[in-house]
């Protein structure tokens, strides 16, 4: 039986961004445990459909929506298929990322493109088609996932690092803008989280074995963060035990950024 009555987010609708693989994936499965209306995006239609189609048979309300974001009229497709199916939008989780480990020297205009257009513009464009209707409903949240590397610098990552911080940035102004609306926005910093975002990082190291161990060990708590770890932090975020929280950029990382 699902639990549509009861949650922490019962009765909300929620639009997650990148819900095909890690972070995204285990926040659409937390989301609509929790009571929520799911709108999952992500332009990797077999795992979207797998996961959706496993939700649905328990009886829990996710649609999928396959779409390439780095496109406005796709980010525009996701947030009006939340409007047309359920009326409202009361969140907003910008998720969606990709990296690109290479020194700024050796990043192609094309790379810092891609880079920027899938981090940075679909965000942009996602929030400029949701906020007109949290306007209207004066309230709403706003979530994006930033990194640590929004916050401290990482070697041979200098672009994917410039759009993380700028995501910090878009969040803190979208939290002054809108608060007089009722609308809450913040950003997540995940450490170094076990998904296949990662295993593509370490894949592409010079030493993909010393790299893994090396990141097993550089957080304080002395182990990779997992996915559900950081959908546990996104749910607090975007629910009611967050009520006074805007503007922030929450490191979900074991430690890595007090170092
Ligand atoms: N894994 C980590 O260590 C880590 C650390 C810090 C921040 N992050 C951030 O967390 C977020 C989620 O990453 P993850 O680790 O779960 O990675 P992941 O690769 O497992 O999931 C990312 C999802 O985004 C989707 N996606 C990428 N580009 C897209 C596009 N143009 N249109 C639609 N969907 C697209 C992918 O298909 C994938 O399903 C990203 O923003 C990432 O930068 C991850």
């Amino acid at each position: 039986m699902a639990t549509a009555e009861v949650g922490k987010l019962r009765n909300q609708v929620a639009v997650i961004t990148g819900g095909g693989s890690g972070i995204g994936k285990a926040s659409v499965e937390l989301f609509a445990r929790e009571g929520a209306k799911v709108i999952a995006a992500d332009r990797k239609q077999e795992a979207l459909q797998e996961l959706t189609t496993q939700l649905a048979n328990q009886g829990y309300e996710v649609i999928p929506v396959v779409a390439d974001l780095a496109s406005e009229e796709e980010c525009m497709r996701v947030i009006d298929t939340a409007l047309q199916s359920w009326g409202r939008i009361d969140i907003l989780f910008n998720n969606i990322g990709i990296t690109v480990p290479k020194v700024l020297h050796e990043t192609t205009n094309d790379d810092y493109r891609q880079l920027m257009d899938v981090n940075v513009s679909s965000v942009f464009w996602c929030c400029k088609h949701a906020l007109p209707a949290m306007i209207n409903q004066r309230s709403g949240v706003i979530l994006t996932t930033s990194s640590k590397t929004g916050i401290v610098a990482q070697r041979d990552s200098a672009i994917y690092c410039t759009t993380k911080g700028a995501l910090i940035s878009m969040m803190q102004a979208v939290a002054l803008d809108y608060a007089p609306y009722g609308i809450r926005a913040n950003a997540m910093c995940p450490g170094i989280i076990d998904t296949p975002l990662l295993d593509y990082a370490i894949s592409q190291a010079p030493d993909p074995v010393q790299f893994r161990q090396w990141n097993e060990q550089a957080q304080p708590l002395g182990r990779l963060g997992t996915a559900d770890e950081c959908a546990r932090a996104a749910l607090f975020l975007c629910s009611e035990d967050a009520s006074f929280i805007t503007g922030v950029a929450l490191p979900v990382d074991g430690g890595f950024t007090a170092q």
